[in-house]
C-alpha cells in the first residue's frame, strides 16, 4: 500500500464528523472556508450550522441586509471577513447569474478567494485534481519530505505547492485534500505529532531521523525597529551646518543636517548632552542660543 492509500484508510477511520465535508455545494463549501479563516473548526462549526441554515443558497445571502449577517457573525471578529463575504456573495449573484464558478482557475478571479480557497472548492466540490496548501499541509510535507525551505518565502510556496500536487491522489483529490489538512489537525501536529498513529509513518523521512518537531523551519521575521532621528538646526550668521552622508548607507554622499539617531525616544536634554560629546556644541547655554535664533 502506498502513502496516498494509508492516509485515504486512515482519514475514512478516523475523519471529524463535519457538516462541509458532506456535501459537493460549492456554496456552502466556500461559506465553510470563509468561515474557518483564522477560526478553529470548533469555534466555526455552530456559526457554519447558522449561516447555512439561514441562507441556503447564495441568493439568500446575497439579499441579506449586511447588518443581519453582521448579526450572525457576532463573536467571530473580523467583521471585514462578514462584510467581503456579503460582498462577494453579491458579485456572485449578480455576476456570474448565481452559478459558482466551476474550476480553479476561474474561482482565483473572484474577489477575497486566493490559491488556498480556490483550491479547496475546486477539490471539494468538483474533484479538480488540484492540492491545497495550508499550515497544516505545508507542515506535513515539510516533515515527510524533510524540507528545510523555510516556508514564508514565495520560492517556497512554489517549491510546497509542486510537491503538494505530486503527492496529491489524481483519483480522488477531494479526500485526498481534506485527508492532508485533518492529518495535520490531528497527528501531525506543531509540538507533539503522534507519529506513532500516523498512516504516513513508514515513509516520513524526519520520522527516520526524528528529527520531526524541527520542521517546518520559519524564517524569523525582521522585526520592525524604532529609529528616532533628532535633526540638529545650527545656524551662524547666514549659514546652516550640514554634513555629507556616508558611504554605504541610505543616501550616500547626499548632504544632511546633522542628527542623533536612537533606539528609543530620547528627552532633548539627553540629546543636547550627545550633542556636546560630539562637539557641535559646547554648552547647554549655546544651544538654546541656536534655538532661540533659528526663528523661521
Ligand atoms: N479548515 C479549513 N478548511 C477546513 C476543512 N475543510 N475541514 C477542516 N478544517 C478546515
Ligand atoms: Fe508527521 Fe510524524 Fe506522520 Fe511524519 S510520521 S508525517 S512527522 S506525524
Amino acid at each position: 500500500m502506498n502513502s496516498q492509500q494509508s492516509l485515504h484508510l486512515w482519514y475514512e477511520s478516523n475523519k471529524r464528523d463535519l457538516p462541509w465535508r458532506k456535501t459537493h455545494n460549492p456554496y456552502l463549501i466556500w461559506l465553510s472556508e470563509i468561515i474557518l479563516q483564522q477560526t478553529r473548526v470548533n469555534q466555526g462549526l455552530p456559526y457554519f450550522l447558522k449561516f447555512s441554515q439561514k441562507y441556503p443558497q447564495i441568493e439568500l445571502l446575497a439579499c441579506a441586509p449586511e447588518d443581519e449577517v453582521l448579526k450572525l457573525w457576532q463573536g467571530l471578529g473580523y467583521y471585514s471577513r462578514g462584510r467581503n463575504m456579503l460582498k462577494s456573495a453579491q458579485d456572485i449573484v449578480s455576476n456570474h447569474a448565481g452559478k459558482f464558478p466551476d474550476n480553479y482557475s476561474d474561482l482565483l478571479k473572484l474577489k477575497g478567494i486566493g490559491p488556498y480557497t480556490a483550491a479547496a472548492i475546486a477539490s471539494f466540490a468538483f474533484n479538480e485534481p488540484i492540492a491545497v496548501l495550508d499550515g497544516n499541509v505545508f507542515r506535513v510535507l515539510s516533515r515527510f519530505y524533510l524540507i528545510s525551505e523555510p516556508i514564508n518565502t514565495g520560492f517556497a510556496k512554489k517549491l510546497f505547492s509542486e510537491l503538494a500536487n505530486e503527492f496529491l491522489n489524481k483519483e480522488n483529490p477531494a479526500t485526498h485534500n481534506q485527508a492532508m489538512m485533518e492529518l495535520g489537525a490531528l497527528i501531525c501536529t506543531p509540538k507533539k505529532p503522534a507519529c506513532v498513529d500516523c498512516p504516513l509513518q513508514s515513509n516520513c523521512l524526519a520520522f527516520m531521523q526524528g528529527t520531526q518537531v524541527q520542521y517546518p523551519v520559519k524564517l524569523a521575521k525582521v522585526k520592525p525597529k524604532n529609529r528616532y532621528i533628532a535633526y540638529f538646526h545650527f545656524q551662524f550668521n547666514s549659514q546652516i551646518a550640514v554634513f555629507r552622508r556616508p558611504k554605504g548607507g541610505i543616501w550616500e554622499g547626499l548632504y544632511d543636517l546633522p542628527y542623533i539617531e536612537s533606539e528609543e525616544l530620547m528627552e532633548s536634554s539627553d540629546r543636547i548632552k550627545q550633542a556636546i560629546d560630539k562637539k557641535w556644541i559646547s554648552s547647554h547655554e549655546e544651544i538654546e542660543m541656536v534655538f532661540e535664533k533659528s526663528t523661521y
